[in-house]
C-alpha cells in the first residue's frame, strides 16, 4: 500500500506502459544488473542477461513474446517481458531500474501487464512465473499480488495450469528441478 502512496507522489499520469521499441533495449541492458544487485535493498542474485545476443533478448520480434517497458517523463525506468502460449501469459521477467524501486512502479506492472499488448489475442485466463527456491526475496512481491506458489498436483484443482506443464514438458523442463518453483494466478 505504501508503494501506491509513493507513485501517486511519483505521478501516475507520468507513467507511461508500452510496446518496447529496439531503441529502448540498450537503455534496459545498462541497468539489468545494477537492478538485480539493488533489489529493494535486499541483494539478490542477477537472473537475467545483459547480452543481447542471448534470451531473452534474442527473442525480441517473435510475435508469442510481449515485451513492455514503464516509461517516467519519457525515460525508460522499467521493462517486463512476457510469453503468452495459448491462455496463459507467463512473465518471465520483471525489472525496475534500481533508482526507482521501491515507489510502486513494480506494482504498476503486475496490474497492468495481463492486459497491455494482448492485440488480437484474448485475454489471457492464466498468469504464470517460475522463480527459484533459492531468490526467496522476490516470492514475497509475487505472492502480494495474488500469485500462489505452485504444490503437487495443483493442476488437477486449477485445470488451467495444464497448458503451461504441457509447454514445459514439450521443453523438458517438468518437474521443475535446479531449485526452480513455479507461481501461477488464475484470472
Ligand atoms: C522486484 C521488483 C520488480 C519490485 O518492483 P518495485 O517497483 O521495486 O516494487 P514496488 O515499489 O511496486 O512494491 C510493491 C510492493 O511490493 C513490496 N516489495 C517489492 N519488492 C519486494 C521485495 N523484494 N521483497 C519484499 N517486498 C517487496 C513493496 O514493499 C511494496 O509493498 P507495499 O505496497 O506494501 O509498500 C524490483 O525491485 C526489481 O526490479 N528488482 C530487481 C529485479 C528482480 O528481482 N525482478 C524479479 C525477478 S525476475
Amino acid at each position: 500500500m505504501l508503494a501506491e502512496i509513493i507513485l501517486n507522489i511519483m505521478e501516475i499520469k507520468d507513467l507511461r506502459m508500452r510496446v518496447m521499441e529496439i531503441d529502448d533495449i540498450k537503455p534496459c541492458l545498462d541497468f539489468v544488473n545494477s537492478a538485480f544487485e539493488k533489489n529493494m535493498l535486499t541483494k539478490g542474485p542477477v537472473q537475467e542477461e545483459n547480452d543481447i545476443n542471448s534470451a531473452p533478448w534474442s527473442w525480441y520480434g517473435l510475435p508469442e513474446i510481449w515485451f513492455s517497458v514503464v516509461e517516467f517523463n519519457s525515460r525508460v525506468i522499467a521493462y517486463c517481458i512476457v510469453r503468452r502460449v495459448g491462455g496463459v501469459a507467463h512473465l518471465h521477467s520483471i525489472v525496475v531500474e534500481p533508482g526507482s524501486q521501491g515507489k510502486g512502479i513494480g506494482a504498476f506492472i503486475m496490474e497492468r501487464y495481463p492486459k497491455e499488448h494482448c492485440g488480437n489475442k484474448s485475454l489471457p485466463c492464466i498468469l504464470t512465473l517460475h522463480s527459484y527456491t533459492t531468490t526467496d526475496y522476490n516470492h514475497e512481491f509475487y505472492l502480494k499480488y495474488g500469485f500462489k506458489l505452485y504444490v503437487d498436483n495443483d493442476e488437477k484443482i486449477f485445470l488451467e495450469l495444464n497448458e503451461w506443464i504441457s509447454n514445459c514438458n514439450k521443453h523438458h523442463d517438468w518437474p521443475l528441478t535446479n531449485k526452480k518453483i513455479l507461481f501461477f494466478k488464475i484470472l
